[in-house]
């Protein structure tokens, strides 16, 4: 089982980027944790990121004929790109909706996600930890919709 996870604009700024808010992992750092967690679950993870909403979207149309679900933390196209979401969709794959810090606790042009409607579930708040959480449910889901 391949599970695609996107990045997406400004998180290859990862550790030197308001660490106050997004810690200080490099996006490297985070990346080997999600694959390592994905050995563990026995799925194989292909990571991406860019700063650029087509080239997420070319990542998505790509990826989806042969992956089994998306991990993706679209940044701030999260709150923007009826794009973005119309190519999840589009792929017709399930997705987990991604975010280091709690944007329900932020400014209010946060709160609101374009993804969040289509997406399986989101996790937020937990840091590098949110990847890795929302690794698992995806994973979880997965497993049991094969049976
Ligand atoms: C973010 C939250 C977004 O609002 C912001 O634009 C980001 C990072 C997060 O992971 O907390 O770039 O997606």
């Amino acid at each position: 089982m391949k599970i695609a996870v996107l990045h997406g604009p400004n998180l290859n700024l990862l550790g030197q980027r308001e660490p106050d808010v997004y810690g200080r992992e490099t996006l490297k750092e985070i990346d080997q944790r999600i694959c390592v967690a994905g050995a563990e679950l026995g799925v194989e993870v292909v990571t991406f990121q860019s700063n650029h909403e087509g080239a997420l979207i070319d990542e998505i149309q790509r990826r989806g004929p042969e992956a089994a679900g998306f991990l993706i933390n679209a940044g701030g196209y999260s709150h923007t790109s009826i794009a973005l979401r119309d190519a999840l969709v589009g792929v017709g794959r399930p997705f987990v909706e991604v975010h280091l810090s709690n944007v329900m606790a932020r400014e209010r042009f946060r709160r609101r996600s374009l993804l969040a409607g289509r997406a399986l579930g989101a996790i937020m708040g937990f840091g590098a930890d949110s990847y890795l959480l929302g690794l698992r449910g995806l994973v979880s889901y997965l497993r049991r919709a094969e049976k």
